[in-house]
């Protein structure tokens, strides 16, 4: 078999602390929860596990404290099959956490208080130049510092490797960023962020195809909205604009979903010609599905094998406002 050329995710690495509750706190409200776990997570680790899982190489670029959470990240990285030559410790500073409330319903609210992601510089991948030019595409997030992402953009840009980037925690973006990106995925929430827009509560089908419409024009490439459980809605040169119902399962526990996705995307697109984005955003959509049928964040990924066979029996479900 030839060579494949890795992901490369650099990102961020957090211990999730997740309560159970009933319903998502209010502020200023204290409320019992009904049960507390520990998982390993990160936006960025979790979508290098999600890549590891599905049997594709994957490299992940990260800093994790000195304390003893740090080696743990780093173990349940390698344990899934990423490989952690570029995740290193951070002197005299704490690993990534995440406090995360998680209802019934599977929805959730999370802290993130970055720690040593914080620590991962622009001087970091620029280390890594040759890392980054071997690469099918690398993925990038918004959980270390934004000068780190540009760096890794302008590298990646450097030698024609192609970005994935999530915008995700919600923020705006400098437009020379977005503008190097080949492949945006915003959920709702950071699609707002990103246009400056006043909605409040979630976009309906008019205003996310309006979201995409606004993202296309300043992005480099193509957009995939990710709505949730309403599915996502693909926007691309040439003229494609796709809404891609969600598939019905569960829902246990939404965390990483996002994540799930973005992994899956990658791996259909690194394998494929990169022209079968419908094909590639159903199975990333699978591997979503999949990821919130089970609790915690990289404890959650599917594995190939369970993406194909879901994907053989898998019902959609079209959101009432895009059928
Ligand atoms: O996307 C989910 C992730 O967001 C969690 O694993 C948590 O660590 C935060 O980074």
């Amino acid at each position: 078999m030839p060579m494949r050329k890795p992901v490369v995710v650099v990102g961020s690495l957090n211990l999730d602390l997740v309560a159970g509750v009933e319903r998502i706190p209010l502020p200023g409200q204290t409320l019992t929860g009904a049960s507390f776990q520990t998982f390993f997570g990160g936006k960025g680790g979790n979508q290098a596990v999600a890549v590891a899982r599905l049997g594709y190489p994957v490299h992940m670029v990260a800093k994790v404290g000195d304390d003893d959470i740090g080696p743990r990240l780093r173990a349940g990285l390698q344990e899934a099959g990423v490989n952690t030559r570029w995740v290193t410790p951070a002197r005299g500073t704490s690993s990534g956490v995440a406090l995360i409330a998680t209802d019934r319903s599977g929805q959730n609210s999370i802290v993130v208080v970055a720690g040593a992601n914080g620590k991962l510089l622009p001087a970091d991948v620029a280390r890594l130049e040759s890392l980054i030019r071997s690469a099918a595409i690398v993925l990038l997030q918004l959980e270390v510092p934004l000068e780190t992402v540009a760096r890794t953009v302008e590298l990646a840009g450097r030698h024609a490797v192609p970005v994935m980037l999530d915008p995700a925690p919600a923020r705006s973006l400098p437009a020379r960023l977005l503008k190097r990106v080949s492949w945006l995925t915003p959920n709702e929430t950071e699609a707002v962020a990103l246009c400056g827009d006043g909605v409040q509560g979630t976009p309906n089908s008019r205003q996310v195809q309006q979201f995409a419409e606004r993202l296309l024009a300043q992005s480099g490439g193509y957009v995939v909205l990710k709505l949730g459980g309403r599915g996502a809605f693909l926007a691309g040169p040439g003229g494609l604009r796709q809404y891609l119902p969600a598939f019905k399962v569960k829902a246990v526990d939404s965390t990483a979903a996002g994540d799930a996705f973005n992994g899956g995307l990658a791996v259909a697109l690194a394998q494929g010609s990169g022209r079968e984005l419908l094909q590639a955003a159903r199975f990333a959509s699978a591997v979503a599905a999949l990821s919130v049928t089970r609790p915690g964040a990289q404890p959650s990924m599917p594995t190939r094998r369970e993406v194909l066979a879901f994907l053989r029996r898998a019902q959609v479900q079209p959101a009432r406002d895009f059928a």
